[in-house]
């Protein structure tokens, strides 16, 4: 497991710039489809494990992404910073933390996880939520049980491409994980 990736003190500093900005919670996800055709949305930030270099995001089951996903689980995820004027683009694979019984009856599991850990994770995420989000996923929630349609997103970033505008000149700077689970850093130019 590696710590302290490099990326993530300006990834913490450029969180820090915008906490009271509600806007900046928003980053884009691109996916792939079964054709090869992108698609990119709009999702809500909702954590980071530091440990792990892991990224949450939520969504509902029955979307298009999800589809999406247990084909090809690759994404990107792009965030900018508008204070700072500073992006970063998010690389790496999906875990989908779905419902038990959706994953059973799917033949898919390759990009699921219904671990105890995992679920418990999901359970963390859904009871964090406020009323109107978990009643957003369907009605008559259980505060004590994850709605079947929402699912925990772990995006594992294995890749990181920073680009700062300002000040001038640009900064831009990709790290990537390599085979011995070390981050390595290399400018890039433009
Ligand atoms: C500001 C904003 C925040 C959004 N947050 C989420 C989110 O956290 N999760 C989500 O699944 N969709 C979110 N959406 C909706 C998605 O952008 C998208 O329309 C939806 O997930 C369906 O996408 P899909 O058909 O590609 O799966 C958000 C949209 C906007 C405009």
């Amino acid at each position: 497991m590696q710590h302290n990736s490099p990326w993530q003190t300006i990834f913490y500093r450029s969180l820090a710039a915008h906490e009271k900005i509600p806007a900046s919670r928003y980053l884009q996800l691109a996916t792939v489809d079964n054709h090869g055709h992108p698609h990119c949305r709009t999702l809500v930030f909702r954590g980071f494990n530091q440990d792990k270099n892991q990224m949450y995001l939520h969504t509902d089951n029955r979307s298009e992404k999800m589809s999406q996903l247990e084909i090809h689980n690759r994404i990107e995820a792009c965030w900018y910073f508008s204070e700072t004027r500073e992006q970063f683009r998010f690389s790496g694979h999906v875990e989908s933390i779905s419902d038990k019984k959706s994953i059973s009856q799917s033949e898919q599991s390759k990009t699921t996880s219904c671990s105890p850990e995992a679920q418990r994770l999901r359970l963390t995420h859904w009871q964090n939520l406020s009323d109107a989000l978990r009643e957003s996923y369907g009605q008559n929630y259980d505060i004590a049980q994850p709605d079947e349609n929402f699912v925990l997103l772990i995006l594992h970033i294995t890749r990181v491409d920073y680009l700062r505008l300002a000040p001038l000149p640009h900064l831009r700077v990709i790290y990537h994980l390599d085979a011995s689970e070390n981050w390595q850093a290399k400018s890039a130019v433009p």
